[in-house]
């Protein structure tokens, strides 16, 4: 049978703290399903994080937290390509030869920078090319699906644009990388009804204490309907739990839905209870994870050593085709 050649899919996560149930089943699923079907390029984006200038403690625990994150959750170092950004720094000389190539312009449109200098982030010259460190980090390894999502769309875009203007300057050297824009009807619901993000305070834990998850799932809110009124079913509660069961659970918790008798709190103590049993193995693995930090350190040399070998390939055709091999 003649091979098939497959994708490239490339992504990065940034170490941000704990991860929640709008992760796994957003970004995580999509790149488990992809490791089985495609040759995924994922990694920890430790530089990016060095922009809203986090304590070294911080920053070197998350990514030590979010690496154990992703390996209890399914990412397998052997069939993927897995690392820490700043362990193949190939990344960083790249992103100097693409600066050349993006105009302030464009730097200066860049939704995300505006809005994490509304937040109130300091307007550092990191922030402001953050751009193009991600071009960096999609192009040096001829990436060719990027799954993100929607709020990186214009980066992804920065991306193709230069890209574009490097071929077009030095010929046929990068490869133009498609976006794979995560869809809205994937959108999980956070305890508050609003999609379920950090940066509302309305998440899920899924690493954090079985005491800290009750809480949370205590806190998702309902309406007031009386126990013999049939509820509303476009709620995060209803739509949370859904997440946990089968087609057939499903219909069965909709006819409870729409029958009498159901309390709110029951269901709650019931997500929970889901929450925990899906959650379990991964959590022992994380927990055993975390135990050994020498064989985390191992899995990520390792992800490094593979990421490298094809950094060193681009890189080599990016010097060389924009005038750095300078002895012919
Ligand atoms: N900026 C991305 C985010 O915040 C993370 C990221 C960094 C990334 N480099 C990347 C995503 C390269 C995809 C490809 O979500």
């Amino acid at each position: 049978m003649e091979s098939v050649k497959k994708m490239r899919v490339l992504s990065g996560i940034q170490p941000s703290g704990t991860l929640h149930l709008g992760n796994y089943f957003g970004m995580m699923s999509r790149m488990v399903r992809y490791q089985s079907e495609n040759d995924l390029f994922c990694f920890i984006a430790n530089y990016h994080a060095q922009t809203t200038i986090p304590t070294a403690q911080t920053l070197s625990e998350n990514t030590f937290n979010a690496t154990c994150d992703f390996l209890a959750l399914g990412i397998d170092p052997e069939i993927s390509t897995f690392w820490v950004q700043s362990d193949v720094p190939q990344v960083t000389e790249l992103m100097w030869i693409l600066s050349s190539l993006t105009s302030v312009g464009s730097l200066d449109r860049a939704t995300s920078y505006k809005d994490k200098i509304a937040q109130g982030i300091k307007p550092n010259a990191g922030l402001y090319s953050y751009p193009i460190l991600m071009a960096a980090d999609i192009l040096l390894f001829d990436a060719e699906l990027v799954p993100v999502g929607k709020d990186q769309k214009q980066h992804l875009e920065m991306t193709r644009d230069i890209a574009t203007r490097f071929n077009n300057s030095f010929g046929q050297t990068l490869i133009i990388p498609e976006p794979d824009i995560e869809k809205e009807t994937q959108l999980i619901p956070g305890v508050d009804g609003k999609k379920m993000s950090k940066s509302y305070d309305n998440t899920i834990p899924i690493f954090d204490s079985e005491e800290n998850i009750r809480k949370r799932i205590m806190t998702i809110i309902t309406d007031a309907a009386d126990i013999n009124e049939p509820k509303d079913k476009d709620t995060p509660l209803f739509q949370l739990y859904s997440l946990f069961l089968d087609k057939q659970d499903q219909r069965k918790l909709s006819a409870r839905y729409d029958g009498e008798g159901l309390r709110y709190g029951d269901v709650k103590k019931e997500l929970f209870q889901k929450v925990m049993d899906h959650f379990q193995p991964f959590r022992e693995k994380r927990a055993s994870l975390i135990s050994r930090p020498k064989e985390v350190r191992d899995i990520l040399r390792l992800g490094a050593k593979k990421a490298n070998i094809i950094a060193e390939e681009v890189l080599d055709r990016v010097k060389s085709s924009s005038g750095m091999n300078y002895i012919k």
